[in-house]
């Protein structure tokens, strides 16, 4: 039996801050009061540092198959851990394409030899794949993904009949990326008739324009209501899809949820001329408008979680042209401190932090004994320095692109040390050779 007490940590849960011993025993936690007397193998003097469950990041891009040479399982879950980011759920566009389950399978497979994070995978539906994609297991398999816009890996599903099969008949949650196609050519034939090949990166939000969003947006909702589908949208990026959302019913009765992206809080495009290609995402960052809307939606309940949409390429592919660099970047290893300096900067509490990015990710997808320092849970717990700043540069960074939006920024706070299941990953910028991480499952 291991033993771990983490010894007056200031405890960041359900709605509460509370200074408290905690007690890990084989993997969860078994106690949590002020000042146990235990004898422990370890013991963490947490005096002065805040304990939260570690983030559940539910949009994720790892690469792996295919894509290896911008990001793996091994890096990125290195960076997950490091940030904070304790679960990952990860999106279906690597080479070749998660659309069997045998390919499905294969995924989970590296995971377990490779992950310091907890893992789940998407399944990816696509145009002609629904057998399969029938085939998922709602308690094992975090979600069903599909692309109602097309963005990196060519998995856009266009096909009408596709859709209403997939809407009426998934056994499980359908998460989509909604930016409708038909807007987006019909914007960059204009911009290109416009300008020829001289398009830059503040055109982005232009060309993938908010009505893009909203159209397919509408769509994936009007799609939902009408066959009764569990459906989360990701990645919301503008004002007006708020209002395709709903505030006033528990979380865990909603039948549609949303999500909100560190990027979309965090830029707007007054930053596309600093920052360039390093904040080309799909969908785009919009105006201040746009992510001041989003942010009210978060706090008063229209948005539910918090994520990264961690998608990174390398730093040559992103520093192509605007047309060429692929969209899309490195988030995982700064979502906790990038809240955290919301939060210093008085954009939302601890609690709601805590709320956001990991209690409402476990209610949404209904994920088993995570999420919260709860007795008897999985202990997937980060410690942190409030008050120490911590400045990213190349050399501490750990995705495999080694670059990142944030490069040269310094955070206000940061992570002391993060536990996976129980076990001490990362302790002060050292980490764990291999992976403690785990198969996430689903009370469904
Ligand atoms: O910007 C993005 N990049 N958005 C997506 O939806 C996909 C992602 C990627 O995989 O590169």
């Amino acid at each position: 039996m291991s033993k771990t007490v983490i010894k007056a940590a200031t405890v960041v849960n359900e709605g509460k801050i509370d200074t408290c011993d905690v007690l890990i025993v084989d993997g969860r936690i078994e106690k949590v009061a002020p000042q146990l007397a235990v004898v422990a193998d370890v013991e963490i003097n947490a005096e002065g540092l805040h304990l939260l469950p570690g983030l559940i990041d539910d949009q994720v891009h790892f690469r792996e198959p295919g894509l290896t040479y911008k990001a793996d399982i091994w890096h990125e879950s290195r960076a997950a851990v490091a940030g904070g980011t304790t679960s990952f759920m990860e999106m279906p566009n690597t080479v070749p394409n998660t659309l069997t389950q045998a390919l499905l399978q294969d995924k989970y497979d590296v995971a377990a030899r490779q992950s310091l994070a907890n893992y789940s995978f998407y399944m990816g539906a696509a145009n002609d794949n629904l057998d399969e994609v029938l085939r998922t297991d709602a308690k094992e398999v975090c979600g069903i993904k599909v692309f109602m816009g097309s963005s990196t890996g060519n998995m856009l599903v266009d096909d009408e009949h596709t859709l209403q099969s997939i809407f009426a008949s998934s056994p499980m949650l359908i998460a989509t990326h909604c930016e409708d196609e038909a807007t987006i050519q019909q914007n960059l034939a204009r911009y290109k008739a416009t300008y020829g090949d001289k398009l830059t990166p503040d055109m982005h939000p232009l060309i993938r324009s908010a009505e893009a969003c909203y159209i397919s947006s509408s769509r994936a909702v009007g799609l939902a209501r009408k066959h009764g589908t569990r459906l989360h949208i990701l990645h919301i990026s503008t004002a007006k899809e708020i209002g395709l959302f709903e505030s006033n019913i528990p979380l865990a009765d909603k039948r549609i949820t949303a999500e909100a992206c560190i990027h979309h809080l965090w830029f707007s495009d007054a930053d596309y001329a600093e920052k360039g290609n390093f904040i080309k995402w799909n969908p785009a960052v919009k105006t201040a408008a746009d992510r001041e809307g989003v942010w009210a939606a978060v706090l008063d309940g229209h948005i539910d979680v918090i994520a990264t949409d961690h998608a990174p390429h390398t730093l040559a592919e992103k520093s192509q042209p605007y047309g060429q660099a692929p969209s899309g970047g490195p988030l995982v290893q700064h979502a906790l401190q990038a809240l955290l300096d919301m939060y210093h900067g008085g954009r939302l509490t601890l609690e709601q932090l805590v709320q956001k990015g990991a209690h409402n990710v476990a209610t949404c997808f209904q994920v088993a004994e995570r999420g919260f320092v709860r007795e008897g849970y999985w202990a997937d717990l980060v410690l942190v320095d409030l008050n120490k700043p911590y400045t990213v540069s190349r050399s501490n960074l750990l995705s495999k692109c080694r670059w990142s939006p944030f490069e040269g920024y310094t955070f206000k706070s940061t992570i002391t040390h993060t536990w996976v299941s129980g076990k001490l990953v990362y302790q002060h910028g050292e980490l764990l050779e291999k992976g403690s991480g785990q198969r996430l499952s689903f009370d469904r």
